[in-house]
């Protein structure tokens, strides 16, 4: 998704612009520009559409320098990822934007400033935003002034940085719906869209909250709330090592990060685990009381977050006796809900800065729900402060598009989530807690187990090379595993992939089976095996070639149309988050087989902060 660099210095700032978009790169963008008041104080400016390398290429053949500049990557909404429609845009030559976020008034505001004699040269509905501002310097001949004017008149969301030939002493930003955070350094000051963009300059940072402006110098900082107020912002100084940007001796990120897991998972797990039971305050000092309330559970989310939100249903129902629905963001948001009482909204994202999960969470504030929660991997977000609770993953950056390390830590704080709930409202059978918390403490061992099969997934993916089509099946729990199996496969391989339920399969898909059409099923040693094995035979008597991912004690076998891979055993309720191992690694090297981006699939962005 877009991303924002800009800075304020002594000293010239274009490899800092340029390294701080690089650091973005992992978003997902398609095209990229940088704009720098040079010393002569005139703006200039170079957008590439491609690669952040086509920018360096054309930097080094037509070179800038300056001390104050803004430096932006552009995932395409409004108009095509052409050049011109890159940012930062410009006005008059003397004032540049660049903008996160849509403008949703853009075309009123467009047909306005054309009227005042504006011309457009790009297709966006950012460039509204520079011309609005340019004719609100030309009135104030202030820009901090004309920006608080300016905001006024946009609806939708952004995250803007602003500079001008007029007043080269100060880099402007603005905050409404899409994240800035504002670096410290000595005697010059960095402004970006996520701090990971800033760590290479600084370690002390200002999250800016909803409708702040702020003005950023050399020296001195000055912000601004939303109702214009001066406000001062507590600095917080960031701790994690900026190693977790570096690939290391992988090949992708993607790789690096499926190897992470029992580590994180481990990570997860500290600090919220007793001797026996779950440590109910982790989600909170007021979480007992609220959650020894809770009746019903709503989750909402997206993509693999939204899977994990499928697997915890079965958890919160079958273990806490919780009724709970599961919902994407991007149609609660616009739907009409009937909220049954004490129902606890739970979000779940990686990025915390999902646009649609965002505004799910803001739309349900005004619907009655008892209290929000959030299960998210980044602590400042925009959903962890705007929820009532929060239980963060500690997965870490996770960098490749392709979403691993943060389900299976979703997965597992979600598990704590179901047992804290069963605590507290007394509702978990005798025992039950007890034995969970054992086996969490068991489950980085097995899916470092789970990783030593890597070799052997890798095999078996060769299978795939000259597929264009796959199934995934798995009932139960392992019904959203399939479907995470599915998206993974089709998000990085390109290949189209479509998960059923495996009992469902007689019912259409099955129509599909042929020797072309590989089905993948998960099928842990469970109470529904032996209704999995006859979904198999299914599958066997129409020619299709089955890989399944079972445990060792199922009694399926290798064989004609049969790739078995055995897995380690594992308690039944944890095995979504064991089987979801073999599906990544699966999906990993079938796009390393079919040569595509695998850390940057096509068309796709890590941070949805668009709708
Ligand atoms: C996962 O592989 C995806 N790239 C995508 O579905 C992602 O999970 C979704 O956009 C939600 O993101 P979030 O967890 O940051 O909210």
């Amino acid at each position: 998704m877009c991303g924002i660099v800009g800075a304020i210095a002594e000293r010239n700032i274009l490899a800092i612009l340029i390294e701080g978009l690089k650091r973005l790169e992992y978003r997902g963008y398609d095209s990229a520009g940088v704009a720098v008041i040079d010393e002569a104080g005139r703006l200039e400016r170079r957008r590439r559409s491609g690669k952040i390398a086509e920018l360096d290429r054309t930097l080094s053949e037509e070179p800038l320098s300056g001390r104050l500049g803004i430096a932006h990557t552009r995932w395409a909404t409004h108009g095509a990822p052409f050049e011109r429609n890159a940012h930062p845009h410009f006005s008059g030559n003397e004032l540049a934007v660049v903008h996160n976020g849509i403008i949703e008034n853009h075309v009123q505001l467009r047909e306005h400033l054309q009227g005042l004699g504006y011309l457009f040269t790009s297709d966006t509905d950012t460039e509204v935003i520079v011309h609005l501002l340019h004719h609100k310097l030309e009135r104030t001949g202030d820009l901090t002034a004309a920006l608080k004017e300016a905001i006024g008149e946009l609806h939708g969301a952004y995250g803007l940085a602003v500079i001008s030939t007029r007043q080269p002493d100060r880099l402007l930003a603005a905050r409404s719906g899409s994240p800035l955070v504002i670096g410290l350094g000595h005697g010059e000051n960095f402004l970006a869209s996520d701090q990971l963009a800033l760590r290479q300059v600084t370690d002390r940072f200002i999250y800016l909250e909803e409708g702040d402006i702020a003005e950023i110098r050399r020296d001195q900082v000055n912000i601004w709330d939303a109702d214009g107020k001066p406000v001062q912002r507590e600095a917080v100084q960031y701790h994690e090592g900026a190693e977790a940007a570096d690939k290391g001796s992988y090949r992708h990120f993607m790789l690096k990060e499926i190897h992470e897991q029992p580590v994180v998972v481990q990570r997860t797990l500290e600090g919220r685990l007793a001797d026996n039971h779950v440590l109910v305050q982790a989600f909170g000092p007021e979480a007992a009381e609220l959650f020894a309330k809770v009746r019903n559970v709503q989750i909402v989310a997206c993509g693999t977050s939204y899977h994990a939100g499928m697997v915890a249903r079965y958890w919160l129902e079958s273990l806490a006796g919780i009724p709970c629905q599961v919902e994407v963001a991007s149609e609660f948001r616009y739907r009409k809900v009937v909220v049954q009482p004490d129902t606890l909204f739970v979000t779940i994202s990686q990025s915390g800065e999902t646009a649609d999960t965002l505004a799910a969470l803001r739309s349900a504030k005004a619907l009655g729900y008892l209290a929000s929660l959030t299960i998210c991997n980044v602590g400042t977000s925009s959903l962890v402060r705007e929820s009532d609770l929060r239980l963060l993953t500690q997965a870490g950056p996770e960098i490749g598009v392709a979403s691993t390390k943060a389900f299976t830590t979703q997965l597992v704080a979600l598990l704590l989530l179901t047992l804290a709930l069963g605590q507290a409202r007394s509702s978990l059978a005798d025992g039950v807690e007890a034995a969970l918390v054992a086996e969490l403490r068991r489950l980085p061992t097995r899916l470092g187990e789970a990783l030593a099969m890597d070799t052997t997934i890798e095999k078996v993916a060769e299978f795939f090379a000259d597929k264009s089509h796959c199934l995934f099946l798995g009932r139960g729990t392992q019904y959203p595993v399939a479907m995470e199996g599915a998206l993974k496969l089709k998000e990085i391989s390109y290949i189209h992939a479509e998960a059923y339920p495996a009992g469902e399969l007689k019912h259409g898909p099955l129509a599909l089976v042929d020797a072309d059409m590989p089905v993948v099923t998960v099928a842990p040693n469970n109470e529904l095996l032996e209704k999995l094995k006859s979904n198999l035979q299914e599958v066997r008597a129409r020619g299709g070639e089955l890989i399944v991912f079972a445990d060792g004690e199922a009694g399926i076998h290798n064989g004609l149309g049969t790739q078995l891979v055995k897995m380690p055993h594992i308690h039944d309720v944890l095995a979504p988050i064991l089987y979801t191992v073999p599906l990544q690694l699966l999906s990993y090297h079938v796009a390393v087989l079919k040569g595509t981006d695998v850390d940057q699939p096509r068309n796709l962005a890590k941070s949805v902060t668009v709708e």
